[in-house]
This record gives C-alpha cells, structure tokens and sequence, in this order.
C-alpha cells in the first residue's frame, strides 16, 4: 500500500514491520508541502489503522509547527528531536589507533553492542514500544550492515575484544554515519573519538561531505559530533503513532 493525498504520502516500512510483528507505516509531507487540510492526516491514520498498524512515523522540519499541531491532532505524540550535522572530510584528523575495517567475522560482536547499546532513538524513548523490539531493531539493523547494506564498517578494537562500530552509508560524494556505538563498559575512553576519526580518514578522497544524524537529548554523541568540527545543518522532529504497538 502505498497512499497519497493532496500533499501526504504514506507508505509502508517493510524493515520494521517485521520487528514489530505487524504492519509499520512512515507519513511524509513533501517539502515546502502547504498546511494539511483539517481531515487529511485524519483520512491516513485511518486507513493506517484498518490495515493494522502497529505503528506510524512522521519526521517534519522543527519549525513547521502547523504540521505538528496537524499531526498531534491526529493522535500521534512528538518522540524526539532529530539533529543533522555535516562537515568536509578534509582536513582529516590524524591516525585512529585500535580501529581497523571490520571483516565478517566481526558480525557477532557488533550486532551484541548494537542488542544493548542504543537508548535515545525514537524506538527506545517511545514508551508503547518493548525495550526488546527496540533493541532488536537496532541489531537487524547492524545484521543488514554487515549484509551488504554498509558502504563501510568499521571497529574499534583496543584490546582483544570489539568494543565499538561505525557503520556508514555512500551517496555520490556524501557518506552518512549510519549508526556508531561504543560497549556500555568502554565508554568515556575516547573509543568513539577513535572511531569518528577513522570514518573520516577511511573517505578522505573517497566523499566530499560527511553528515551525521543523533537525537538532541544524547549528549554524548553530540559532544563527539562537535569535537570534529561538525555543524548542524537540520534539526527534525519525529512523531509517532501507535495504534497497537504491543505483541500479543
Ligand atoms: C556516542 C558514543 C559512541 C560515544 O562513545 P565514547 O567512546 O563514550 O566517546 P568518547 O569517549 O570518544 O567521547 C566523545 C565525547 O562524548 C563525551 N561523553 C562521553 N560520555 C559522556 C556522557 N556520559 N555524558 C556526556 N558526555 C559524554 C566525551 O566527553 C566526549 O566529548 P568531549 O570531546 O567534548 O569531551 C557512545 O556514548 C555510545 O555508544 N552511545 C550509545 C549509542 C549511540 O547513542 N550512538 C549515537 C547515535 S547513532
């Protein structure tokens, strides 16, 4: 299904859909779009709901406030703000030791980090979502990496074990950092530093621009995104609505 009004178009989120047990669906207004008209949101949430939706995402610009009143008249609850950041790739910063290209062997070690170490995205902050489905998405999501869905990954590796990844997608001359996380016990050590920095001088020649994408309230990630010299080049908000988000 993949429907459309005037200006809003909803279509279904296959990856998630079959995390949550049930049919996932994002909501997205174009660019520029005009104010909904009062039923429009109204007339999607509906259909999302007679096709059993467990739940259904909206992401809009922080200043459109009229989208948002819309949305939340439609039922659905703000969740979190997004925050875009980019910068060159050059000047890249010096060596990253203890982080190395991941291989497929690496998999296993990633994907537990990813199962335990994610807790500001919208899947976990979003109280009618389990904390296990939430901590699920984000293992798939690394699984998919390591499937042929990342341009690159790579680990930190200080010691024997893993402690932490950057996965990054390729788009022409941006790569994006897709997910990076660091083992709960290794934090605060400079391992997502280390990383950061191996990412950027992995694409120095390779990319033009690197973005990278957190939530306002994680602090950490933030605070790792500005050492770099990274600047905010977009703020969002995402919404949610969760007509039955909960697995019988
Ligand atoms: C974000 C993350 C990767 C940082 O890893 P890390 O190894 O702790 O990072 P570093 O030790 O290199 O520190 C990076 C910055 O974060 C700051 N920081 C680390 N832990 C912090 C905390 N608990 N509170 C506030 N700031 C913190 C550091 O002080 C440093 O900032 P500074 O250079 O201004 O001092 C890690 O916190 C993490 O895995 N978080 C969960 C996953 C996640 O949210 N990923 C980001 C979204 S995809």
């Amino acid at each position: 299904m993949s429907t459309t009004t005037s200006a809003a178009v909803l279509r279904p989120e296959p990856f998630e859909s079959g995390i949550l047990g049930g049919p996932v669906f994002r909501l997205s207004f174009p660019a520029q779009s005009a104010s909904p008209g009062g039923d429009e949101v109204r007339v999607l949430v509906e259909e999302a709901r007679g096709a059993g939706a467990r739940l259904v995402s909206c992401r809009i610009p922080a200043a459109r406030q009229d989208l948002a009143s819309a949305l939340e008249r439609g039922g659905f609850r703000p969740i979190e703000t997004l925050v875009t950041y980019s910068r060159p790739l050059r000047p890249a910063p010096s060596a990253a030791p203890g982080v190395r290209p991941a291989t497929a062997i690496d998999a296993a070690a990633c994907v537990a980090i990813a199962r335990t170490a994610f807790g500001y995205d919208r899947y976990h902050v979003d109280p009618e979502i389990e904390r296990s489905v939430a901590d699920e998405i984000k293992a798939k999501w690394v699984a998919n990496a390591f499937d042929g869905r990342a341009d690159s990954i790579h680990v930190a590796c200080p010691a024997d074990a893993i402690a932490g990844f950057v996965i990054c997608r390729l788009a022409g001359s941006e790569v994006t950092i897709d997910l990076i996380a660091v083992a709960q016990d290794q934090r605060g050590r400079g391992l997502g530093a280390a990383l950061v920095a191996g990412a950027l001088r992995h694409y120095d020649g390779r990319a033009e621009v690197m973005r990278a994408g957190t939530q306002a309230s994680n602090l950490p990630s933030n605070r790792l995104y500005r050492r770099f010299a990274f600047a905010v080049v977009d703020e969002a908000v995402t919404f949610h609505l969760t007509p039955m988000a909960r697995r019988e």
